[in-house]
Order: structure tokens, then sequence, then C-alpha cells
């Protein structure tokens, strides 16, 4: 039976015949070289974050806080890292957030796609931003068998947010996340300084642009006057949702629906008693708001609020032993952001499959060693790191 943990295998072996591995092992080299390669205004956008970034740094450092427990003679020798999300059977608990600006991130201005690929390729689901710059359709083509996910910013006009719903239903997705966080833009002092909006610029508009309700909207073809199209788009894209608003947005959809950006118990009790499918705890990567709770410290609440409801969780993944805690910590899967962008900027498909091995294999060795063969076993073993009690 293979396993994740056998990328360090290949490695090791290919170093045996002169070969070291071209891309980096560790997100500190990763993101060093990530951002030597990126042109300004895209690294800004992606590795910036709101206020002083504090509360960015704090979801990757809050992690070191939590640890696990050893425990020995479990012969932990086959590890299943396989979840049930939704009844889909998923060979990893593992998906890639939504990122918006992923399209511009790789050298050829087609990352969704390269995302889309690299889902096929490692069968961790791409959860697809609404800001694409390929539309969701083309993109949607290339998951092969591993599912996707549209993640939907809630157009202030109600046509808009149903066509892009339905067109998610048609390309196939298998899941609608609405993100609750984002309807205005968090205040980033990295992107402000050089006056850098990327989708003010024109970028990753083409959800928008192929869509015949935004069509309507604009008046005009959009690429006859994409000035027009993009007025439009700033007119349209962010809706101040509130709880009146959840009949409407479940209405939406038959598909699982899953509200991503919630962080406190109460709002995740009167999600589920709302009818939505899962929660996702995330406070978007520091990006929106520098509140200063790290996302992984808010989980446990949000997990317990959440009973048999599963909770997908992201904000500060750095490693395959971040994953574990996570996992640990309650969440049912768990995702990744900044890392498979630097890996797609750095190596395109391969560099995102790349991430993600690395990731797994290390969750997976983790497993190993520690003694927990499945993810059940992982369940509630994280406890707050420094001295134990006797
Ligand atoms: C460049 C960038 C663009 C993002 N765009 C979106 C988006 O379109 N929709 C969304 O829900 N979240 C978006 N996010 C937030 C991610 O889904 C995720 O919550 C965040 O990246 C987690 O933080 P981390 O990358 O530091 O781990 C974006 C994040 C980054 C870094």
């Amino acid at each position: 039976m293979p396993h994740f943990g056998d990328y360090q295998n290949e490695i090791y072996f290919a170093g045996l015949m002169g070969t070291v591995p071209k891309l980096p092992m560790s997100f500190r080299e990763l993101e060093a070289r990530a951002q030597q390669a990126m042109p300004p205004g895209i690294l800004s956008y992606v590795a910036g974050g709101c206020g002083d970034e504090h509360t960015q740094d704090v979801n990757a450092t809050a992690f070191r806080h939590w640890g696990i427990v050893p425990r020995m003679l479990v012969g932990a020798a086959k590890r299943d890292l396989s979840i049930d999300l939704f009844g889909l059977k998923l060979p990893t608990p593992v998906f890639m957030s939504p990122v918006g600006v992923i399209g511009i991130c790789a050298q050829d201005g087609h990352g969704d796609i390269a995302v889309a690929k690299a889902a096929a390729k490692t069968g961790v689901p791409m959860v697809a931003s609404t800001l694409m710059e390929d539309p969701m359709e083309e993109v949607a083509k290339n998951f092969g068998d591993t599912p996707g996910f549209f993640q939907l910013y809630t157009p202030t006009d109600r046509e808009l947010a149903a066509s892009l719903v339905s067109r998610a239903e048609a390309a196939g997705f298998k899941g609608i996340v609405v993100t609750l966080d984002t309807w205005i833009t968090g205040w980033r002092p990295r992107d402000l300084t050089t006056s850098n909006f990327p989708q003010l610029r024109g970028y990753c508009l083409a959800n928008y642009i192929s869509d015949p309700r935004f069509k309507e909207l604009v008046g005009k073809p959009p690429e006859q006057d994409p000035r027009a199209a993009v007025m439009t788009f700033g007119r349209v894209f962010g809706n101040p949702l509130t709880w009146a608003d959840l009949p409407w947005l479940r209405s939406l959809t038959k598909l699982p629906l899953i509200l991503k950006g919630i962080c406190h118990p109460d709002d995740a009790r009167r999600a589920i008693d709302g009818g939505v499918d899962a929660i996702y705890c995330s406070n978007h990567g520091g990006r929106q708001a520098n509140g200063g709770i790290a996302a992984i410290d808010m989980l446990p609440g949000v997990v317990k609020a959440s009973g048999t409801t599963p909770v997908l969780f992201d904000s500060g993944v750095r490693s395959g032993s971040d994953i574990a805690k996570a996992l640990a910590l309650g969440a049912t899967a768990v995702g990744i952001g900044r890392p498979y962008a630097y890996g797609l900027a750095l190596g395109g498909v391969d560099g995102i499959v790349h991430v993600l091995r690395t990731l797994l294999a290390e969750a997976d060795l983790l497993m190993a060693v520690n003694g927990f063969p499945t993810l059940a076993d992982l369940k509630g073993v994280a406890v707050p790191a420094g001295p134990q009690p006797a």
C-alpha cells in the first residue's frame, strides 16, 4: 500500500543517482524563492496581509503552542488519511483554499487551470475562487476524477449570484463555499503603498465577463468596454450579507453549502441551524482583519459548537505537522493557501504537486512515527505545548 510518506524515498533514491530536488523542501525556502520569482505587484498581493500583519504572522506561529503527544508500540505501518466529505471519498484530508489571483501567479496567466490539473494529479480538491483568470467551466474540465468546489463572493445583484451558482452546478462543482468576510477589502498597507488591486486593473474577472447576467448589468459586451466591466464589477462585487440572507443563500443550491470565515462558536451554531452543510473556520489568512487571534486557536471552539457538522479549516498552515495538529483539533479537512500559490509561481503544475506532496508526506510520517494510523486516532490528541502534567 503506497503512503504519502513514500515521497521521501523517491527523493533519497534519486539522490543516489545524483539528482537533488529542484524545488524547496521547507516553507521558509519556498516562500523566499517564490518571492524572488514573482512580479512585485503579484507578490505584494499574495504575501501581504491586513494592518501590520500581526494576525497573518500569528496564524502560522500559533501552531507552535499546540503539540501532539507520541504513542508507541502502535505499529502504524499502514496509514489511512482518506476522508468522507458530503459523501465524497477523498484520498487526503487536504484541499486547496480559494486564492483569487492564482490565475496570474502562473507565468502563463492560466494558474486556475494549473491548480485544477494539480488537483487531478494529487486528488487534493481545488476550491476555485469567483476571481478567476479563466472561466470556471474551462477550469472544471481539468479536474479529472477529483471533485472541485466553487467559492462564491456574493454579489449585490441576486440574479448574478444565482447565475454564478447555477453555472458552477452545471460545470460539475460539488459544493458551494460562500465567503463571508470579504464583502469589503481589509486595510492592506502593502497593496495600498503601490495602489495595487489586481481586479481593478481587469485581472481575474473571467467569471464575471463570461456571465450572461453580468453582461446585462454592464449594458454592452464587456470585452468591448473593459473599463465599464471593471466599474460594474466594483459596483456589484461585495454584498454585506446578514443572517436574514441565509435562507436565500441556502435556496440557491442543492449542493453542499459551506460558509467560510466562521470563527465564533455562536456563528457556527446559527449557520448550522440555518441549514448549511459545513462550517469553514478561517480568518482569510489575516488578509481581511488584523484582529490578532490565530485561526487555529479559534478552531476548537468552532469544532465543539459544530457537533457532527464537518469543519473545514485554513489560515497559517505551512507544514505537515500543522495539518496533523488542525486535524487533531477537530478539523475535517485542512486548506492550504499561500504555499501552493508559491509552488505554482516557482514550478507551475509540478510546483503545486510538489508542495502538496511534501505537506502530505510530512503529515503521514508524523502519524507513522507518533502512532496514529488513522485520522480517527489523531482526533483529540493535540494539547497545549509546553511541560505536560505528570
Ligand atoms: C492571494 C490570496 C488570494 C485569496 N483569494 C481568496 C478568494 O478569492 N476567496 C476566498 O474565499 N479566500 C481567498 N483567500 C484566502 C484563502 O482562501 C485562505 O483563507 C488563506 O490563504 C489562508 O491563509 P494562509 O494562506 O496564510 O494559510 C486568498 C488568499 C490569498 C493569499
